[in-house]
């Protein structure tokens, strides 16, 4: 298939794209020979070498790897936060790598919703605040943005603490306005990070509970963990990053 005609799957310039309106979509995620090199003074790291990954809507793919393996410079590619040196990336079928940084920067938001192992939330934001914060392209008035945020930390449980910074929440009650916060604006995709690597075991168990109903809602999801809780869950595709070398398991 043409690139040009990927195109042609999604209209992006609508915000109320729902999961429905990708049933014509081939993949979430496809990547094609991906490689990322750095440049550190003279000598050249491969982080990532020929990779290659086909994944669908309501697929739920869990990655392991050693410290250093890539696992976060392919979530980064991905989520169009950073460029592959080579290789085919596609994204909701759109080969992202062919736009600038305006173009991937919108793409991002309204696609890929990503999930970290420290949450990331804006310190100086309350709850409510970061879960609007990707919703900034939006042409919805402030207070409609402001009750799907508060609906977005109902399902997560959150929503008694809406005003709260993240300072003044645990751990687990960050890293669930971290998921509500990803769940905004309803992407097809679901990118973590060791999103269970900072918790303890109730806090982990609701984080990977939310993360199994995201992909029960059809989206493609995303994980680099070593939690054993998410990889020995049924129905997932594992797979191991090493020294930039993805495999699956099988
Ligand atoms: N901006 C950068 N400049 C130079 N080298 C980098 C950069 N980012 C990552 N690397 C190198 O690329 C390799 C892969 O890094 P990456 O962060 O993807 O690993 P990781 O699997 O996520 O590790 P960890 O489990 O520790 O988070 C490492 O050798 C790292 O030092
Ligand atoms: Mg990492």
């Amino acid at each position: 298939m043409a690139d040009d005609e990927y195109l042609d799957a999604v209209d992006y310039t609508r915000d109320d794209i729902d999961v429905e309106d990708f049933a014509e979509t081939k993949f979430a995620v496809k990547l094609n020979d991906v490689s990322r090199s750095y440049k550190a003074g003279r000598m050249d790291i491969e982080a990532l070498r020929n990779v290659s990954l086909e994944v669908k809507l309501g697929d739920f793919i869990v990655i392991a790897g050693h410290s250093g393996s890539g696992k976060t410079t392919l979530l980064n590619i991905i989520g169009a936060i950073d460029l592959s040196s080579s290789g085919r990336v596609y994204v909701m079928d759109v080969p992202i790598n062919d736009y600038d940084e305006a173009f991937r920067s919108s793409f991002r938001l309204s696609n890929t919703g990503f999930i970290f192992q420290s949450y990331n939330l804006v310190s100086t934001l309350t709850a409510v605040e970061n879960v609007m914060f990707p919703m900034q392209l939006s042409d919805k008035s402030h207070s409609k943005l402001h009750d799907e945020a508060i609906m977005l930390l109902e399902r997560v449980k959150m929503d008694h603490r809406a005003d709260h910074l993240p300072w003044q929440l645990s751990s687990g009650e960050q890293q669930r306005v971290a998921i509500a916060r990803a769940m905004a604006n309803d992407p097809p995709i679901i990118l973590a990070d060791e999103p269970t690597a900072n918790l303890d075991g109730d806090s982990g168990q609701m984080v990977r509970d939310l993360l199994i109903e995201l992909n029960e809602m059809g989206k493609a999801v995303i994980v680099m963990t070593h939690d054993e809780g998410i990889i020995k869950q049924s129905g997932i595709r594992r797979f191991t990053m090493n020294e930039g070398v993805l495999t699956e398991n099988v």
